[in-house]
């Protein structure tokens, strides 16, 4: 397992090869016109960063769902919904935390009428890296939570693995404490009831551990 000190294969959104912007304001308005890679196309809105600029703790996630994308907010649909319980449950404030994701456009495939979620590809969470690296830079938060094998792979790249890390806080480049956990849609596809409760329980303890860097 990889430890609080160790320097595991650093994502590209930790690299100084990120968006240049004096506020996050300014930062969304670049990202609004984001055509780095094609998710653009099909996507209704960007879904940017949200939260007070003077955040602690930022948690990312993968990318908008189909509620996010209509809304043009981060964590409004079902996972999101979710996070808030945990979040609650661990007694930590979410409307204290910046909330964003490492991709920032809905990939989905059609089925029917339906728009299914389709998961980033490693090209698309690199340009996209362009963006948070950005949102960090401005942040510089205490922590970073990366939610999930997307979030990890683009703040910590391939070495790091969500089911064997979860619950280590990594510190890459010696600058940032980053919270590896997994991503509470995981939480909505288990079906069997003490599995899910187990799985729950253990996603809460892991988000307990950002309290430590929340100001009282
Ligand atoms: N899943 C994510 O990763 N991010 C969101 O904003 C919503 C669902």
């Amino acid at each position: 397992m990889l430890d609080k000190h160790s320097s595991p294969d650093t994502g590209p959104s930790l690299k100084p090869d990120h968006a240049d912007a004096a506020t996050l304001g300014e930062l969304r308005h670049q990202a609004e016109s984001c055509t780095r890679c094609d998710l653009y196309r099909n996507a209704t809105h960007l879904v940017f960063g949200e939260g007070p600029e003077t955040a602690e703790v930022v948690l990312v996630g993968e990318q908008p769902g189909d509620k996010e994308d209509l809304s043009g907010r981060p964590f409004v649909g079902p996972a999101g919904r979710l996070l808030d319980a945990c979040l609650n449950e661990a007694g930590v404030d979410r409307d204290r935390c910046y909330v964003t994701n490492a991709v920032k456009h809905f990939k989905y495939q059609m089925r029917g009428k339906k728009r299914l979620h389709s998961r980033p590809n490693a090209g698309e969470i690199q340009r996209c890296a362009w963006w948070l690296g950005a949102e960090l830079e401005l942040l510089k938060p205490k922590l970073v939570v990366a939610l999930g094998a997307t979030a990890v792979s683009s703040l910590l790249g391939s070495k790091v693995r969500v089911m064997r890390d979860r619950g280590s806080i990594l510190h890459p480049l010696g600058e940032l404490d980053i919270l590896v956990t997994i991503h509470p849609s995981a939480l909505l596809r288990i079906r069997e009831a003490d599995e899910k409760e187990r799985s729950r329980l253990a996603f809460i303890q892991d988000l307990k551990k950002i309290r430590n860097f929340l100001r009282h």
